[in-house]
């Protein structure tokens, strides 16, 4: 089948890529030229494990090219997939603006009956909106599907080849029937529901995983107070089948492109319908306090901030990324700089966009260069160099040794109890 993608940032790759690898053949179009012309080298334009090698396969097959203008993109295509971001407003509601460009053009140029595959997520009514749009403006009959994508970045293309399930949202039976055979060979569970359905599956999974994660950090915080571990707490916890132990693991709470846009939007939508979505508001206001728990128990110890070297290891909002939207550890860095702290940051990934953020911090090109006499220590991803690390390499390197572990990623043993913090 021939496939246009619209948008190929984290998702729009993954599944160009994964349905490229089945078989088909994949025309990729974004507004960012530069990211196009890094494809056409084999380069892909941020770091996801394993994507790298499978575009250079796709290449070398013939499955996958470019289009540099949107017509080319568009016409001959028997499925558009609809992978551009769809980001907060000020507000937290969801700014729609790329997706309508995106619907608008595929009904000014597509000129053959077409499946339009809503994969960015996108707010409950959405897929209905455009299918009356296209329908009142396609040149050609659209069938809209809303497949909401469910990857984790750092894991997303094994998460797309062993999906849990495939949603399949859409009330067109012919299109229903050719999704259906479309996946068939990734032999995944599918459940077929209406747009609307498909899209409160998205958030309401979403949602439910950001609750989780609250949770879990609520109970560190009780641990904390009373005295006790939370790896083990959290692991009883999660020993009983019907709780689990994904997304249990507590720290400095969850960031991301994902969880934290889409809890706002999902309670910005309930508001427009009357209700208030309390488990989702308590869920982010617990996030939004546990970003800081250590940085304020930093302060207090060292009086203050206020020229302190402060070293940072990871920053990106979880391991396996060079993502750093919404990161935990760009809010702490810059409540660091506010007060007046001089901050060294290493990151395997990342680093260089940190340096475009805030130009007045150091990056370093190694966790010793980092570290070397720092007055604390911070954190925030547990890359595998930085979970290696014993208290030798803090003791030979900082002023003193104090590390705060904000992902519970550290071997405790050999340190003193007033020198490795963890929450909970
Ligand atoms: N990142 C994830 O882990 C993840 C997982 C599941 C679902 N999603 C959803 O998938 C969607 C995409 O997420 P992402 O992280 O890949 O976004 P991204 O920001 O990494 O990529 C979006 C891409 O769309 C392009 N774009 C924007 N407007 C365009 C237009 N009008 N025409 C063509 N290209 C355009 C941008 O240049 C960019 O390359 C979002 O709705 C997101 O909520 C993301």
């Amino acid at each position: 089948m021939e496939i246009a993608i619209i948008g190929v940032g984290y998702v729009g790759l993954a599944v160009g890529l994964i349905f490229g690898e089945m078989g088909h053949q994949i025309t990729f179009y974004d507004c960012d030229k530069e990211k196009l012309k890094s494809l056409d080298q084999g380069i892909i334009p941020f770091f996801e494990p394993g994507m790298s090698a499978l575009l250079k396969k796709m290449l070398a097959l013939g499955r996958v090219k470019t289009a540099y203008d949107a017509k080319n993109a568009y016409r001959h295509k028997a499925m558009i997939a609809v992978c551009v971001g769809t980001p907060s407003t000020e507000c937290g509601a969801t700014n729609l603006q790329s997706y309508w460009s995106v619907i608008h053009e595929a009904a000014a140029f597509a000129n053959q009956n077409f499946i339009m595959l809503i994969k960015s997520t996108v707010p409950i009514g959405t897929g209905d909106q455009t299918a009356v749009y296209l329908q009142e403006h396609a040149h050609v009959k659209a069938a809209v599907v809303n497949n909401p994508e469910f990857l984790s970045q750092g894991s997303a293309l094994k998460d797309m080849r062993q999906a849990d399930r495939i949603i399949i949202g859409t009330v067109d039976e012919q299109a229903a029937a050719l999704m259906k055979d479309f996946y068939a060979p990734l032999a995944v569970p599918l459940l077929f529901t209406d747009c609307k359905g498909a899209e409160l599956i998205k958030y309401g999974s979403n949602g439910f995983l950001a609750v989780k994660l609250s949770y879990i950090n609520e109970i560190a915080n009780l641990c904390m107070r009373y005295g006790t571990d939370i790896n083990l707490v959290a692991e009883g916890i999660g020993m009983d089948h019907r709780i689990g132990h994904d997304y249990m693991k507590a720290g400095c709470g969850y960031g991301g492109s994902c969880l934290p846009k889409d809890t706002h939007s999902l309670i910005s939508q309930a508001s427009i319908k009357g209700y208030e979505m309390k488990s989702l508001m308590a869920a982010d206001a617990v996030n939004e306090e546990q970003k800081f728990i250590l940085l304020k128990q930093a302060r207090s110890r060292l009086n203050g901030l206020s020229k302190k070297r402060i070293a940072v290891l990871g920053i990106t909002f979880k391991v396996d990324t060079d993502d750093l939207r919404c990161s935990p550890a760009l809010s702490n860095i810059e409540i660091m700089i506010l007060e007046g702290a001089e901050v060294a940051v290493y990151d395997p990934r990342a680093a260089g966009k940190i340096k475009k953020i805030y130009p007045m911090i150091h990056v370093c090109a190694s966790i010793e260069e980092a570290l070397t006499a720092a007055d604390v220590c911070f954190i925030f991803t547990e890359w595998e160099s930085i979970c290696q690390l014993k208290r030798k390499h803090f003791a030979h390197t900082m002023k003193q040794v104090l590390v705060y572990d904000e992902r519970h990623c550290l071997n405790k043993h050999g340190f003193a109890f007033d020198e490795l913090f963890t929450i909970g």
